[in-house]
């Protein structure tokens, strides 16, 4: 699943066609408790599941499963260069750190000539907008330009929870100056058949304004 519309790769086939997954080495990054490399695995695909909490590791043990887990940062990959076919992330890694190129230029030295990157953030335009599902949801209430991060604080001041924004046009120079290619930039739209609100996520705002906003990146 790339996001809260519902898009799933068996309609995207955003990584190609399910057949030719098949015995392919994936890195899924941030995979928390790697749903997705779970279906990956189904498919006959070979991934590796890679997030930084341990906490959601445990999880991902907990439900089971033939795919390898293992916890590491995104911009410090523990494989050799050349080692995946394609790599993939679903909300993972990519809004949480500051330099995200970091993460890029790792990605792209793990992957083989010609494989591919996809991955699903948050629509930048969401950032401009307050986060509640309803028509409050619908006005712009702070700079699309701002990008400061989001930070929650716990009683000691640390930080618990950060978010990064980047704009469209910072995403892209990203993807660009990391070695990557992209081939396709692409804004599910919200399915008339998900009625579910989740947090910020409802059918109101989601066939209004674009939620997720996935990158298809070849490493050429
Ligand atoms: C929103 S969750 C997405 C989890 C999963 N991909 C899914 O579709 O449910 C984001 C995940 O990214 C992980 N993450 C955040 N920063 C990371 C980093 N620097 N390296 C690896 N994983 C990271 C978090 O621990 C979390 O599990």
């Amino acid at each position: 699943m790339w996001g809260p519309e519902g898009l799933d790769e068996v309609e995207a086939e955003l990584l190609g066609p399910p057949e030719e997954l098949k015995g392919r080495d994936v890195l899924e990054l941030g995979a928390g408790a790697a749903q997705c490399s779970r279906w990956l695995a189904a498919q006959g695909a070979r991934p590796v599941a890679l997030d930084i909490s341990h906490r959601q590791l445990q999880h991902a043990l907990r439900i089971g499963g033939p795919v390898p887990l293992v916890c590491a940062d995104a911009g410090a990959l523990p494989f050799a260069d050349g080692s995946f076919d394609l790599a993939c992330s679903a909300y993972g890694a990519l809004p949480f750190v500051a330099d995200p190129r970091l993460v890029l230029r790792e990605v792209r030295r793990v992957l083989r000539p010609g494989g591919r990157l996809v991955f699903s953030v948050t629509h930048p335009i969401r950032w401009a907008f307050p986060d509640e599902p309803g028509p409050e949801g619908l006005s712009v209430s702070g700079s699309y330009f701002d990008r400061t991060p989001y930070v929650e604080q716990d009683d000691d001041g640390r930080a618990v929870y950060v978010e990064h924004h980047r704009t469209l046009g910072d995403r892209v120079r990203d993807v660009v100056a990391s070695g990557f290619r992209l081939v396709d930039l692409v804004e599910p739209q919200w399915p008339a058949w998900n009625t579910s609100e989740w947090g910020g996520w409802s059918p109101l705002r989601g066939t209004l304004i674009p939620g997720t906003a996935i990158f298809v990146c070849v490493r050429d």
